[in-house]
């Protein structure tokens, strides 16, 4: 007689429901993933699946995604999910998209820095955004794809050369470098990882990444010896996951979780959210690197402001001093790369 949701007991439960659902209806964005089928791309498909604010999930490239994306598609939430394979279907893919991550490209093996990968990642990064430039100028382009230190100089000399740059919507993923430095303290000193914030600045490759835990909330004191150890630690940790899976790949899970991360916090700015703070690789004036990551407030227009490096302790200025060649050479290789 009654419809399963309609029973009387439940009917005022149901107009709540139903009225939460229309508030969040007007908030349905598409989002594509380039690099797909990929270690990351697969799981991180899995984690945006189940994101409410996603209404279109766009699945590209260069082999399998028919088959990630017919299984996703059987997943009992709103998102739908369509695969794209091979060049020819990439501008649909990303055609419209709110949102654009970008795991593509070849990972590291032991004994190999990010920057080593720069031959193979970055032609890969320049064509799929320079796609992402025609078709969605306005999306919000996220990049894992190593080495993210010149990938985001890249993406940004293409947006560039098209005429549709906003330095506002093109990040760096460093979540990852945050989840570590979140997870490893909140080991070290026994408290929930979950409430530890441990931002990161700097780069994403070894000496250029820089935890501050001197910023850590909660507030966390470390002798200076095993500061430098956990800070070590945290710069060291994709080395850690790549030696431990002896050339079957780096990290896939976490830094699915982490782009997931990034993604969820970038929609939620996108819906309005007041206050979203994510640490991310961007356009910079905060030091003498073009690039640069810092805590970024989120908003409707990507980033809403650069909430800076904040003070740093004597160790901690060193640490920066330490990065800045590295980061500084990574970013104009990648500049000149497109230059070329
Ligand atoms: N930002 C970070 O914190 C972080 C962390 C871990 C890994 N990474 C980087 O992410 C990237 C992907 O790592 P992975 O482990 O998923 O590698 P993977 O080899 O498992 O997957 C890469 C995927 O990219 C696809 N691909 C290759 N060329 C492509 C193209 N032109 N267009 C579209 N897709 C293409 C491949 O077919 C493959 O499915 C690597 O560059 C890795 O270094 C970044």
């Amino acid at each position: 007689m009654f419809s399963r949701l309609a029973r009387p007991s439940n009917i005022k439960s149901t107009l709540v429901v139903l009225r939460k659902f229309s508030a969040s209806a007007q908030n349905q964005y598409k989002v594509s993933v380039l690099g797909a089928s990929g270690g990351i791309g697969q799981p991180l498909s899995l984690l945006l699946k189940e994101n409410p604010l996603i209404s279109q999930l766009a699945l590209y490239d260069i082999v399998h995604t028919p088959g990630v994306a017919a299984d996703l598609s059987h997943i009992e939430t709103k998102a739908q999910v369509k695969g794209y394979v091979g060049s020819d279907q990439l501008l649909d893919c990303v055609k419209d998209s709110d949102v654009v991550v970008i795991p593509a490209g070849v990972p590291r093996k032991p004994g190999m820095t990010r920057d080593d990968l720069f031959n193979t990642n970055a032609s890969i990064v320049r064509d799929l955004t320079d796609a992402c430039a025609q078709a969605c100028p306005q999306a919000m382009i996220c990049i894992i794809s190593n080495p993210v230190n010149s990938t985001v100089p890249i993406a940004s000399e293409v947006f560039k050369s098209h005429g549709v740059y906003d330095p506002n919507r093109i990040f760096g993923v460093t979540t990852l470098d945050v989840v570590r430095a979140n997870t490893f303290v909140g080991e070290a000193r026994g408290i929930d990882p979950a409430g530890v914030n441990v931002p990161v600045i700097g780069g994403h490759s070894g000496v250029t990444i820089i935890p501050l835990l001197s910023q850590c909330t909660p507030p966390v004191s470390f002798p200076a010896e095993d500061r430098k150890k956990m800070t070590v630690r945290i710069q060291n940790a994709g080395t850690e996951v790549v030696e431990a899976k002896a050339g079957a790949g780096s990290a896939t899970l976490s830094m699915a979780y982490a782009g997931a991360r990034f993604t969820k916090s970038m929609l939620e700015a996108l819906a309005g959210k007041e206050g979203v703070i994510e640490c991310a690789y961007v356009r910079s004036n905060e030091t003498d690197a073009k690039y640069f990551a810092t805590p970024i407030q989120l908003g409707k227009n990507g980033i809403e402001k650069n909430l800076g490096i904040g003070k740093l302790i004597e160790y901690e200025v060193g640490v920066l001093k330490a990065a800045m060649e590295e980061l500084q050479a990574n970013i104009k290789k990648g500049e000149d790369f497109v230059a070329k």
